[in-house]
């Protein structure tokens, strides 16, 4: 399958230029840039209906210091953290206990998806970052016992040594896809 796209793909681009930022310039962002990136979360699709992520966005400098000194992955000085928290309370509640655990997380994943792709509309950049400590999390951000933190989703303007992601090489996609059955 041939590299070129379409005409008029934007979703297609977004997904394919999208990229880590780990280099951000110290600007702040606009709390309603930062409510537009917890719109997108919001958008992302849920099992059963039921939207169970709180979204904890953190921005002052002292709370980003703080989270940074607990979170190994995070290398880069973000100006916002956005903290991905499962309300295993209010799952509970809807009947969306322990068998739908899984579901719930792959529904925080593509709201983490969203927020990093809608950022890109905003001039910004982000990235994952799954290597935290949880417990030393928990107490910075006051998250009841209920709300669990799954990931952090770190974002602010990209310097300009953050260069755009070289081209990838295109995915050998009979590697990844089997049609009507495994083998
Ligand atoms: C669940 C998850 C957790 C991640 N945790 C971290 C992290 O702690 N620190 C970090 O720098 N990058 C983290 N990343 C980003 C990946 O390292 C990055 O997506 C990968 O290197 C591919 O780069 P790309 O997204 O630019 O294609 C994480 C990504 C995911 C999906």
């Amino acid at each position: 399958m041939s590299g070129a796209l379409p005409d008029s793909l934007p979703v297609m681009e977004r997904i394919l230029s999208r990229h880590v930022t780990r280099d951000f310039q110290e600007r702040p962002i606009p709390e309603e840039t930062l409510l537009q990136l917890i719109r997108a979360a919001c958008a992302a699709p849920w099992g059963g209906g039921a939207h169970v992520g709180r979204y904890v966005v953190v921005t002052a400098n002292l709370n980003l210091r703080k989270i940074r000194a607990v979170s190994p992955g995070m290398t880069g000085k973000p100006s916002a953290v956005i903290a991905l928290c499962l309300d295993t309370g209010e799952a509970e509640e809807l009947g969306l206990g322990s068998g739908q655990k899984t579901a719930l997380y792959l529904a925080l994943g593509a709201a983490m998806q969203n927020i990093l792709l809608a950022a890109q509309d905003f001039g910004l950049g982000g990235c994952p970052i799954g290597s935290f400590h949880r417990g030393a999390l928990r107490i910075l951000l006051g998250l009841p016992e209920s709300l669990e933190p799954v990931l952090m989703v770190a974002v602010g303007f990209p310097t300009p040594v953050d260069r755009p992601k070289p081209e990838p090489p295109e995915p050998d996609l009979s590697r990844f896809t089997h049609w009507e059955r495994f083998s």
